[in-house]
C-alpha cells in the first residue's frame, strides 16, 4: 500500500490495494491507520458494488442507517445520493456540514463512492478541523475546549425548514421532523483517540449556539469560527471520477457537496459507520 499527501495539511490517495477483493488484515489496518492519519483517504478506479462497499465500510466500523436518508431495503445502509439532469434544486450535503452532527450518536465517518458523474463540476470539498483548531488563537481555544454547542437539524426539521424548492433528494429525504429541531450538546472540541489530535467539532448547517450563550450571542462568535474553518489552508478539493471511492473521518472534517453541474445526472452511494463514538473522543477529565 502507497500513501501520497493530497495536501499539505490533510487528505491522502492510496494506492496498492483492490477494494474488489475481500481486504487482508494488514491492508484494512492499513486504511485505519491511514485515515486516523490523514483524515480523508482517497481510492480511484474501483467500482465497487454494494455489497463490496459494505465489506469496506465495516472495515472502519458498524454500517449505520442514516435515519434522515435510509437506502433501499436490500441495504438500508447505503443512501443513494442523486441529482438528475433536469433538477434546479438543492444538492444533498450542498453546505459545510459534519454528518449528522445534530443526532445523539452522530456517525464516525463515511464511505462514498462515485457511480456517476458529470463531465465537469460536483467535486466535493473537505476541511480539517484539526487544522482549523490548530491555526485559533489561544483566547478562542480556551473559550471553546471543555465548553458544548447545541446541534438542530435544520434542514429536516419544522422550525428551520428549507424553502421547498431548495430541497434536496425530495422523496427520498424525512423532513418536517420536529425531532430534528430538539438541541442536541456535543463537545465543541473533540481529541482523536488514535492520534491525541484535537479539533473543532462544529459546523455552519448544524451548530446552533454555544454553550451558556443565547443563539444571537453565540452567532458572530460561531460566524467567526465558520469562516476560520473554512479557510483555503484548511480545505482540499476533490474532483471525482467514476469508480473512485472516498472514506472520511466525520468528527475531525466537514465536507461540502458543489452544486455546479445542471444539466448532467450525478450519482453517489454513500455508507456511514459508528466506530468508537464521540464519548471515546471527548473523555471527562
Ligand atoms: C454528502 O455526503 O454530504 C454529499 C457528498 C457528495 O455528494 O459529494
Amino acid at each position: 500500500m502507497q500513501i501520497h499527501p493530497i495536501t499539505g495539511v490533510f487528505g491522502a490517495e492510496i494506492t496498492g490495494v483492490d477494494l474488489m477483493t475481500p481486504l487482508n488484515e494488514a491492508d484494512a489496518t492499513g486504511l485505519r491507520d491511514a485515515l486516523a492519519e490523514h483524515l480523508v483517504i482517497v481510492l480511484r478506479d474501483q467500482p465497487i458494488d454494494a455489497g463490496q462497499h459494505r465489506a469496506l465500510t465495516r472495515v472502519f466500523g458498524e454500517p449505520a442507517v442514516n435515519p434522515y436518508a435510509p437506502g433501499p431495503a436490500a441495504h438500508p445502509e447505503m443512501t443513494s445520493i442523486v441529482k438528475e439532469a433536469a433538477e434546479r434544486t438543492g444538492v444533498f450535503g450542498g453546505g459545510w456540514h459534519t454528518d449528522l452532527s445534530f443526532i445523539a450518536q452522530p456517525p464516525g465517518g463515511s464511505v462514498l463512492a462515485a457511480i456517476e458523474i458529470p463531465p465537469y463540476g460536483g467535486d466535493t470539498m473537505f476541511l480539517s478541523q484539526q487544522a482549523a483548531w490548530n491555526a485559533l488563537p489561544g483566547p478562542m481555544q480556551d473559550l471553546l475546549d471543555g465548553r458544548n454547542t447545541a446541534h438542530v437539524g435544520k434542514p429536516y426539521g419544522v422550525k428551520w425548514a428549507p424553502p421547498i424548492e431548495e430541497q434536496a433528494m425530495k422523496g427520498s429525504t424525512k423532513r418536517n421532523d420536529p425531532e430534528a429541531d430538539k438541541e442536541r450538546w456535543h463537545p465543541a472540541v473533540l481529541t482523536h483517540p488514535v492520534t491525541g489530535r484535537k479539533g473543532l467539532y462544529i459546523n455552519p448547517t448544524y451548530t446552533l449556539r454555544i454553550e451558556g450563550m443565547s443563539e444571537e450571542m453565540s452567532r458572530p462568535v460561531l460566524d467567526q469560527l465558520f469562516a476560520h474553518c473554512a479557510l483555503p489552508e484548511h480545505c482540499l478539493r476533490l474532483r471525482w471520477s467514476s469508480g473512485m471511492v472516498v472514506i472520511w473521518d466525520n468528527y475531525s472534517t466537514q465536507h461540502y457537496a458543489i452544486n455546479d453541474y445542471h444539466g448532467y445526472r450525478r450519482e453517489m452511494r454513500r455508507a456511514t459507520f459508528n466506530n468508537d463514538g464521540l464519548a471515546a473522543w471527548a473523555p471527562a477529565s
